[in-house]
């Protein structure tokens, strides 16, 4: 096929053919969240990091699929155990009759996932639906209602996560009422937060404000904490702008947790599977959840969800919950050589190459005023941008405008937040890649602002 070893855009965009088929989707398609404007790419064929569009351009690849292709694309070990199985059979009903590959992948992931207890794992086939699934084992397990999320987060859009993410209005707009019972804390963003807190310089400070308005403002005044039944977090917000929290901030929340015998569910649907350096996000913070949800990058680019919990917390009643799809033998041979490959060296390589994102990161915030806080971990990087250093005011259409200008010179991001790219390429990706992908990313932030 032969991907060369740097991107060529030799049409406008978007293309003669790429035309056609986006006039078709906007025909046909339901509207999501495509944006015909700033993003007009139709995806023909990819290879590692490099896509292929309709128009036979080549461009490289900063957004895995939105966080889904952590080992590439088309990962010749995950091909190999993905054809092995379509050989054998695809689908079997694993919720009603027994196979192997699914044992092993819950094995594989009791094993990988922190915490030095036993555990037990659901599978699903999205993010969205491992969600829904640790809402209900820990509804069940607790027999308590009520749920504590975080503004800023995003857990997915069904009716049980959707009450939870609170990333952007849109995503509830005409949908209420959504669950009872949950409610909302603001997370310790260091950058935006209630408090004006610098939680760069006063890590602790921005911590010790959120612990405390959950504590003496929720739990003191209407949120019975004895009816929580759990805290569900992301380690790291992904789509509500690639926020780190202070690095004592989840041993703060476990404490309080532990307090009223209430549990931690990490959301670990972005940031699981290598992204942040390490193979689950909460690693970086020294905490070991009662459950863990994962979806996008475990099946390597097959659909599959995994919610993992402690095994005392299952629901021992058969039909209280299950599913027709999931754990697919397809999904979960993909995921079992996933895990394999990131073991390999690929969450290595991504701790690897976390220095020159930082660097190279830090010289653009010198040289851009536009650039108002840039942050990550491993290969999970968000820069925001902003009209004035001093008001933050968000500059969402020159963020768009980067998206399109970088797009134009051949790479592919994505937008999170209401003004940031996250720069979230494979995990597979070499320096000399990386640094091609950071210069256009550079040559498009000067296109916009000069
Ligand atoms: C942290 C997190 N949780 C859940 C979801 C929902 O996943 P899905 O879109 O597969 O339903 C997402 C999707 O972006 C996510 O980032």
């Amino acid at each position: 096929m032969g991907f060369g070893n740097g991107p060529k855009v030799q049409t406008p965009l978007p293309g003669p053919k790429a035309r056609k088929v986006i006039e078709r989707h906007h025909t046909y398609m339901a509207t999501t969240t495509n944006d015909p404007i700033y993003a007009p790419l139709v995806i023909e064929s990819g290879e590692g990091v490099w896509f292929r569009d309709v128009d036979g351009n080549i461009f490289l690849d900063f957004s895995t699929g939105i966080g889904v292709l952590n080992v590439g694309i088309r990962n010749p070990e995950v091909q190999r155990a993905v054809e092995e199985q379509l050989k054998k059979i695809w689908h079997a009903a694993g919720t009603d009759f027994y196979n192997e590959k699914q044992v092993e992948l819950a094995e594989k992931l009791n094993e990988i996932t922190p915490g030095d207890f036993e555990k037990k794992t659901f599978l699903s086939n999205s993010g969205t639906e491992s969600v829904e699934a640790a809402l209900k084992i820990s509804k069940w397990s607790t027999q308590r209602k009520l749920f504590v999320g975080f503004i800023g987060a995003f857990h997915g859009r069904t009716f049980g996560s959707l009450s939870i993410t609170s990333s952007k209005p849109t995503q509830r707009l005409r949908m209420f009422p959504t669950m009872p019972g949950v409610y909302h804390a603001p997370y310790p963003n260091p950058y935006r937060n209630p408090w004006h807190i610098d939680g760069y310089e006063n890590p602790e400070e921005l911590t010790n404000r959120v612990i405390e308005y959950i504590d003496e403002y929720l739990f003191h005044h209407y949120v019975p904490p004895e009816e929580v039944a759990s805290f569900i977090f992301e380690p790291i917000q992904g789509e509500g702008g690639y926020v780190v929290p202070p690095t004592n901030f989840f041993r703060e929340l476990k404490k309080l947790a532990d307090e009223y015998d209430i549990k931690l569910i990490a959301d670990e649907v972005q940031m699981g599977m290598g992204r942040t350096g390490k193979m689950f996000g909460v690693e970086h913070f020294g905490i070991a959840p009662d459950i863990i949800c994962l979806g996008k990058a475990l099946g390597g680019g097959l659909p599959i969800g995994a919610t993992v919990f402690r095994r005392e917390m299952d629901f021992g009643v058969p039909g209280v919950h299950s599913n027709t799809f999931g754990g697919n033998m397809v999904a979960c041979a993909a995921a079992l050589a996933t895990i394999k490959v990131l073991q390999d060296g690929l969450v290595e390589n991504a701790a690897k190459l976390e220095s020159l994102f930082k660097e190279r990161l830090q010289e653009m915030y010198d040289r851009y005023e536009i650039i108002g806080d840039f942050r990550g971990l491993g290969l999970a990087w968000g820069v925001e941008f902003v009209k004035d250093r001093k008001t933050k005011e968000y500059a969402s259409s020159e963020r768009n405008q980067i998206l399109l200008e970088s797009l134009k010179r051949g790479l592919v991001l994505l937008g999170c937040g209401k003004s940031t790219i996250r720069l979230i390429p494979a995990l597979c990706i070499t320096e000399e890649q990386a640094k091609i992908g950071l210069d256009i990313f550079e040559e498009a932030i000067k296109s916009v602002v000069h």
